[in-house]
């Protein structure tokens, strides 16, 4: 079928099988490799991007679902080749270490800050849930969360 979406800001058209997954257009055509594969159940949250800025699964999303919409993915993310505010904040709170699931929490952090400019630790908890990390460890994550809350309204110290 022809799809025609927006990934990152950019217009994207092709011809893909009806049953291609957004994760093998975005990994497999696109080379947008940012975004991981893991459990392929929507469970792990590794391969999280938002469309029309809610988080989804792209292991359990077709293709065609993001027709005439807005998909963001991690490479996406950062502002004029600097990195955004919820990078910044995860690299200042070690809140990666091998870096995989690290998009995905990225990304729906940013879900979370755009209902929540403000959201309290529990918010952020839950809210991050849906993500998990097999290595760095949930405090240095929800760290980096309450510094993204910070680095995005702008507001000093800690
Ligand atoms: S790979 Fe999609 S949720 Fe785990
Ligand atoms: S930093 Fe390795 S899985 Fe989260």
């Amino acid at each position: 079928m022809q799809l025609q979406t927006t990934i990152n800001g950019k217009p994207i058209q092709a011809e893909v099988p009806a049953e291609t997954l957004l994760i093998d257009l975005l990994r497999d055509d696109l080379d947008l490799t940012g975004t991981k594969r893991s459990c392929d159940m929507q469970i792990c949250g590794s391969c999280t991007v938002l469309l029309d800025g809610q988080p989804v699964s792209s292991c359990s999303l077709l293709a065609y679902e993001t027709q005439d919409r807005q998909v963001l993915t991690i490479e996406g993310v950062s502002l004029n080749g600097s990195l955004h505010p919820v990078q910044t904040a995860f690299l200042q709170e070690y809140g990666l270490q091998c870096g995989f699931c690290t998009p995905g929490m990225v990304l729906t952090t940013l879900s979370l800050l755009a209902e929540n400019p403000n959201p309290d630790e529990e918010t952020i908890r839950a809210h991050i849930g849906s993500n998990l990390c097999r290595c760095t460890g949930y405090y240095p994550i929800v760290n980096a969360v309450k510094k993204s809350v910070q680095l995005t309204n702008n507001t000093p110290g800690d």
